[in-house]
């Protein structure tokens, strides 16, 4: 690693983004350094409100070659996969409180894999992060939720960065490199102690996509706050 190289990667979400000219929001991205793309997938039931399906998720495809996950939350992740990967998703990332077991996560991530897929698991605050220490094994990433999931633009609860602290720590004395992502209010100001907890990803939704700057510049930015 350089000491230009930053502490982790940028995965912008696009749910603020300009829909009507959503490839060129991509690619301007990709220019900035966008490191991976990270989709939000919601139902109207496991949260709220509703995003997007498969369609946008192939548009995203068409435009990027960059590593695509899709965060899903909906109440029954395990109906979407193939969908979900058929439009070129690599990553399946659902939530372990869908799941609901640690068994039925252990099947889900199975599924994923079996798809050619990798597989993540998000928690939601106030889940504890040591109910995935059974289920490292079946794991490609642990995604930890700053805020409740449902809506882009809240305040990240940086407390929740124990959490990751304690994930590190376990996984360092367990030998494994897994990829840790935090995902809700990433910002310039507190990406760097978000990298030093531990993550190696960081989801930017609002940061990147807003009224005050180009894609481009607002991942320079966050990579400003990331550099050595
Ligand atoms: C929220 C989503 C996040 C979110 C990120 O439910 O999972 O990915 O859109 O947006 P910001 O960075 O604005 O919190
Ligand atoms: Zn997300």
């Amino acid at each position: 690693m350089s000491q230009q190289d930053p502490l982790a990667q940028i995965a912008p979400s696009i749910l603020t983004a300009d829909f009507g000219n959503l490839a060129q929001q991509v690619r301007d991205a990709d220019a900035g350094g966008a490191g991976l793309w990270h989709l939000d997938v919601m139902d109207g039931h496991f949260v709220p409100p509703l995003s997007f399906g498969k369609e946008v998720i192939a548009a995203v495809r068409a435009a990027t070659p960059r590593f695509i996950e899709a965060h899903l939350m909906v109440e029954r992740p395990g109906e979407q996969f193939a969908d979900m990967a058929q439009a070129g998703a690599q990553r399946l990332v659902f939530h372990y409180e869908a799941a609901g077991s640690a068994e039925a996560a252990r099947a889900l991530a199975q599924q994923a894999h079996d798809l050619g897929c990798e597989a993540g698991i998000a928690i939601n605050p106030e889940t504890p992060v040591e109910a995935l220490y059974p289920l490292l094994d079946t794991l490609d990433e642990v995604l930890v939720m700053l805020i409740r999931p449902g809506w882009g633009g809240q305040q990240a609860n940086l407390d929740l960065l124990d959490k990751v602290r304690a994930l590190r720590a376990h996984l360092t004395a367990e030998g494994r490199a897994m990829a840790i992502n935090l995902d809700g209010g990433v910002k310039p100001t507190n990406a760097r102690a978000c990298a030093e907890a531990g993550a190696s990803i960081l989801v930017a939704g609002s940061a990147v996509f807003n009224a005050t700057q180009t894609p481009r510049q607002a991942i320079a930015d966050l990579h400003a706050a990331l550099v050595w």
